[in-house]
């Protein structure tokens, strides 16, 4: 499992020259984030300055990371890539799989069996091309990276939104889509607009029943969910300093429930401290030759306003523990506050479960100051008024603490000990009673607390906190109960009052571990065959898409004109879609299914012009295919906004829709596009959107002289036989034109090796 101490290396090597040439050019002191940012130009040193909100440019990440249900398809893609090993260190988590229900060991032998072919596939392909795989059970994607391959400095991506955890060892960590890791994982430069940045400085120290927790909660509460949208959040202070590692790790986790690109802080003795710990002295060694580099130039947070587009100070000393929720993160209370706010919306006060893990609180601290909550309650005879789960971050974690005699302390209050693994937070909880949709209140240490996500049930009020403030509403069974102030009866009857959290940062004893459940990948991949049942309904292996054959387009059918709204959602579905992510033929069967029909106002019910009968999105598409007839799909503002879920462009390119024209483009979904080999059009006269009816045939006129900044001619002819040309344009460059040509981005890089 080691960390690649040659490429971190290699990292800090570039790190000077590439650094202060970007401070000559950009003529100021530099954040950390511009550091990290202009270190890794794709092109090496910076030959401009980028304008932040601004500017496109082209990056190079230092690892990529996946998890188990977005690693499938990212995988599947990347077998075509025709490399014989991933480009950059890459690692693949089981994590996500996993049902939390009885405890541990039940549930991972289940999940070993229900998910088994997934699971082994994953382990195949990565030990075939060069992946570090992480068996289910090893723990949490960003726990892990957080405790294993996270570096001060560094830039990595990976294919889950809370990537950004790897920000409180100073990296900058974005979530992206698959398609952009398999990228990455071929050699390919990975574009990002430039980032505009704000500055939170914490000033003051946490005591007490504060933790780093709080200050994300108050973050979002200040920042709302669409705050941090297109900007990096930069942390620093004296209260940033004081902080543990992992409390930083908190912190930036949850930057994605602000939309924020991602989160960092400086590299301080908080870091030294936790790499050290996680036998990581090597990067400590590396990371102090360079430190200077690995924090912001010092005018920079001495006068914050000039430097930072947005400015945001919190005082620690003075700040609350919070509880947020319910149903969205950024609603804030302090806890002094919860009983007016509680009575006043009608939120049950009475708490059900308290849970704590996800990869947002599941470090040795979280579990420690939690423990330390729940052994008072046993030393003072407090019966816990509700139930209790907990999810450790990692093997690592769970050996460490379980040696510790943490683990002992909860399982005296009957606490039940799940997976090292995502359980609840991904909705993998087997609730008891569940769907009886009853009201009900659950506290709980993760990130996200949106309607059905811990349990399916939508009047489950779930409240974002801190591990020690979940153990305390637990063990009082009050959402309003407020340690800081308010007493507890105990089992005689006597008036007692919980003392404040303590746990140490990093174990004493230092972490220990068993198996942690990694398998490094084969030295040679050629000889390791990929395992995937041809029978299998959750994997498919995927064919090359066919190259164009250099002809205009034409007698293609309309699909679908969809209408308003239309996001990644509408395209390729979540839920119970989840299951077919790795293959490609099964979940194509949700194509669409969430657009409506422009005709009818209907979703997924559109008019088969070969029988003149409304059937589903994809069984029209379908029937098109079926008949060699190519497909065309229209739509409105904004088409396909929301995730950077490649299935979304996947599904119609397999479902043989060859161009999409809409009035205009989320970024993303236009890019995913024409990575897979389709047309991305847009009208160039928005109005022209009005003129195609419903059974239209569509030739391309100009196909054949596609070339960057030539807007495209279609002819639709209507069913009277009348015709009306409209005018498309499009964003591609020349190699964007010779992925649509190679059939797919994929493919091209597939012809280069
Ligand atoms: Fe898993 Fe929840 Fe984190 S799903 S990766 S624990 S946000």
């Amino acid at each position: 499992m080691a960390f690649d101490i040659e490429m971190i290396q290699k990292v800090y090597a570039n790190m000077a020259s590439r650094v202060d040439a970007a401070r000559k050019i950009v003529g100021r002191p530099l954040t950390l984030t511009e550091k990290i940012l202009y270190s890794h130009l794709w092109d090496g040193i910076a030959k401009q300055a980028y304008g932040r909100g601004v500017d496109y440019v082209d990056f190079a990440p230092d690892r990529v990371a996946c998890q188990d249900a977005t690693a499938q398809m990212a995988l599947l893609q990347f077998m075509h890539a025709g490399k014989s090993k991933v480009a950059v260190p890459t690692t693949v988590h089981c994590d996500h799989l996993i049902q939390a229900k009885v405890g541990a060991s039940t549930d991972l032998a289940v999940a070993n069996t229900q998910s088994k072919e997934v699971f082994d596939f994953l382990s195949s392909v990565s030990n075939k091309y060069g992946i570090g795989f992480w068996k289910p059970g090893s723990g949490i994607i960003h726990q892990i990276v957080l405790e294993n391959y996270a570096f001060p400095g560094g830039m990595m991506i990976g294919t889950d939104s809370h990537t950004v955890n790897a920000g409180g060892l100073g990296m900058l960590a974005i979530g992206v889509g698959g398609a952009d890791a398999v990228d990455v994982m071929s050699g390919m430069s990975w574009e990002l607009k430039f980032p505009k940045l704000i500055g939170v400085k914490l000033t003051g120290k946490l005591s007490g029943w504060t933790a780093p927790k709080d200050v994300i909660l108050k973050v979002a509460d200040i920042l709302t969910v669409k705050g941090g949208t297109g900007a990096v959040v930069e942390y620093f202070g004296e209260g940033a300093t004081n902080m543990s590692c992992t409390g930083k790790g908190t912190i930036c986790n949850m930057g994605a429930e602000i939309g924020a690109t991602t989160s960092t802080f400086g590299y301080d003795d908080s870091m030294r401290r936790y790499l050290a710990a996680t036998g990581r002295q090597d990067v400590v060694d590396a990371a102090d030759k360079v430190a200077s580099y690995l924090t912001a130039d010092t005018e920079v947070y001495a006068n914050p306003e000039q430097y930072f587009d947005q400015l945001i100070e919190i005082n620690l000393s003075e700040l609350e523990p919070h509880i947020n929720g319910p149903f969205t993160p950024d609603r804030g209370t302090p806890v002094s506050k919860m009983k007016a706010e509680a009575e006043a919306n009608g939120w049950p006060l009475k708490v059900e479960w308290g849970l704590i893990g996800s990869c947002t609180n599941s470090s040795y601290e979280d579990m420690a100051r939690a423990a330390s909550i729940v052994n008072q309650a046993v030393e003072l005879g407090i019966t816990p008024k509700a139930e209790f789960g907990i999810n450790p971050g990692s093997e690592q974690i769970r050996y460490t603490i379980e040696r510790d005699g943490i683990i002992a302390t909860f399982e005296k209050m009957g606490t039940k000990v799940f997976t090292n693994a995502c359980g609840p937070c991904i909705g993998q909880w087997d609730r008891a009673g569940a769907d009886k949709g009853e009201k009900n209140t659950i506290v709980h240490s993760f990130n996200r607390n949106f309607s059905k996500r811990a349990d399916g049930n939508p009047n489950t009020h779930a409240f974002v906190t801190s591990p020690e403030m979940v153990a305390a509403l637990a063990i009082s069974g009050r959402l309003d109960f407020n340690p800081l102030t308010d007493t507890l009866i105990n089992d005689k009857g006597e008036e007692v009052r919980l003392s404040t959290p303590y746990g140490d940062e990093l174990p004493s004893r230092g972490f220990d571990v068993e198996d942690a459940g990694f398998q490094p990948p084969a030295e040679d991949g050629t000889g390791v065959e990929v395992v995937v049942s041809p029978t299998s309904d959750r994997l498919q292996l995927l064919a090359p898409f066919e190259a164009w054959d250099g002809k205009n387009i034409v007698d293609a059918k309309l699909l679908i004109k969809a209408y308003g709204k239309c996001t990644t959602d509408h395209i390729s579905m979540a839920g119970p879609w989840l299951r077919y992510r790795g293959h490609l033929d099964n979940i194509s069967n949700n194509m669409l299914i969430g657009a409506v029909n422009a005709y009818n106002q209907n979703t997924n019910s559109v008019k088969n012009q070969l029988t003149g009968v409304y059937d589903a999105v994809p069984a029209v598409a379908r029937a098109y295919k079926a008949a060699g007839i190519p497909s065309i799909v229209v739509g409105d503002h904004n088409y396909g906004e929301g995730s950077s879920r490649e299935h979304a462009a996947m599904e119609p390119r397999f479902l043989g829709v060859k161009a999409v024209l809409v009035k205009s483009f989320a970024r993303i979904h236009e890019t995913n596009l024409k990575k897979q080999g389709m047309l991305a059009l847009t009208f160039a006269n928005e109005t022209d959107y009005d003129k195609i009816q419903e059974d239209d045939t569509i030739n391309f006129v100009d196909l054949v002289d596609f070339a960057p900044g030539k807007p495209l001619t279609l002819e639709f002819v209507h069913a009277d036989g009348s015709k009306d040309k409209v005018v498309a344009n499009h964003t591609y460059n020349e190699s964007q034109i010779a992925w649509f040509v190679a059939g797919s981005a994929l493919n091209l890089i597939a012809a280069q090796v």
